[in-house]
């Protein structure tokens, strides 16, 4: 974190319908349209981390028997088959191998066995395993395919990161997290609602089945023609993110883009010198995560614990199969720099 944005987190504190906070929360809510490249007017910091977010899109526009395609090469791709099946709803999936993109034609070949389906949902950066999804190419196939059918993006671990362009890609609704990318603290997770997926949320025939993750009824709370009391504000999380976001403003999102690939790259590339070989697909790997495998001998705990306790470098260890075989470098924020990488590679065995 910067210390700005801990600074921001430690001002004295406004009520949730204090007109200085309404405005602070305005603010947030343009900043967070211009990071998604949208003109949605639903666009807001969802109270609750990535995962809250992640159950928003789903439980407003997903009902009993509805039909969920979800594109599956990771853990977070299981997470989201997980929450539909908790709203009821079917899940049909388009699968890649961990470590390799989902293919645009597969998920065409599924659309055209569920044109009917109510939504697509798919995870633009996977973090178990340092895979980019394409979201231009598979929004193009939900068009073309399923046109009623609403895309959802996972954005937790891009924003910020990598271009999310969520008008030119037809996502109808993007949630991410601020630990990632955009360097906040933990705890909120802006979400983005098309007009029409706000519709759908509004339309269905039964109410959401979570209150407190009700669009229609937090809508009501951020629009100042009918300002309603919803839930109690997280203040000081909301200071601190608008100052990450104002910091990500004042960068560029170009230049921050940029920041992150010159540093994913450069590791990559040491790493592949020194021998290592990394996970993720060639041409689908993720600048701000990057995923190599153990080389032989090398003691997984031995290694994270080291760094960890006399560096104070922490870098994550493979998920599911990949448990003690896979690590996972993260470059996000302010850490996407030359020194970070550097540090790192100092202290690695080589
Ligand atoms: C791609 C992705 N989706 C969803 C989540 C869930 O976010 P959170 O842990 O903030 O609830 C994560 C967390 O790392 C993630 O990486």
């Amino acid at each position: 974190m910067h210390p700005d944005v801990l600074s921001a987190m430690a001002l004295p504190l406004t009520g949730h319908l204090d007109p200085y906070f309404l405005a602070i929360l305005d603010q947030i809510n343009e900043m967070l349209r211009t990071v998604f490249v949208t003109q949605n007017l639903l666009t807001f910091p969802l109270s609750g981390t990535g995962s809250a977010g992640l159950e928003a899109a789903l439980v407003n526009t997903l009902e009993t028997g509805d039909t969920a395609v979800i594109c599956v090469n990771g853990v977070f791709g299981e997470r989201l088959c997980e929450v539909v099946k908790r709203c009821g709803a079917r899940v049909e999936r388009v699968e890649a191998p961990w470590g390799q993109p989902i293919s645009p034609d597969d998920l065409a070949r599924t659309m055209q066995r569920f044109p009917q389906a109510r939504l697509v949902a798919a995870v633009h950066a996977e973090t178990s395993t340092g895979v980019e999804n394409n979201p231009a190419a598979l929004g193009r196939v939900i068009r073309e395919h399923a046109p009623d059918a609403l895309f959802v993006l996972d954005a937790v671990t891009s924003l910020a990161g990598i271009p999310v362009n969520l008008d030119s890609c037809h996502v109808d609704i993007c949630y991410s997290g601020t630990q990632k990318c955009l360097s906040v603290p933990p705890g909120l997770s802006p979400v983005s609602f098309s007009e029409r997926a706000f519709a759908r949320c509004q339309t269905r025939t039964t109410p959401t089945q979570s209150w407190y993750l009700d669009v229609s009824l937090i809508g009501r709370y951020l629009d100042a023609s009918q300002r309603a009391y919803h839930h109690t504000a997280p203040i000081s999380a909301l200071f601190g993110l608008h100052e990450g976001l104002r910091r990500v403003l004042n960068e560029g999102l170009e230049a921050r883009y940029r920041r992150h690939r010159a540093a994913g790259e450069r590791l990559q590339q040491e790493l592949k010198k020194r021998g290592y070989q990394l996970f993720a697909a060639e041409g689908a790997r993720l600048p701000q995560l990057t995923s190599v495998l153990l080389p032989d001998g090398v003691d997984d705990a031995a290694v994270r614990n080291k760094l960890l306790h006399e560096q104070g470098i922490e870098i994550g260890g493979g998920l599911g199969a990949y448990a003690g075989k896979l690590w996972r470098i993260g470059l996000m924020g302010e850490n996407a720099t030359d020194e970070v990488v550097d540090r790192l590679l100092d202290a690695l065995p080589s």
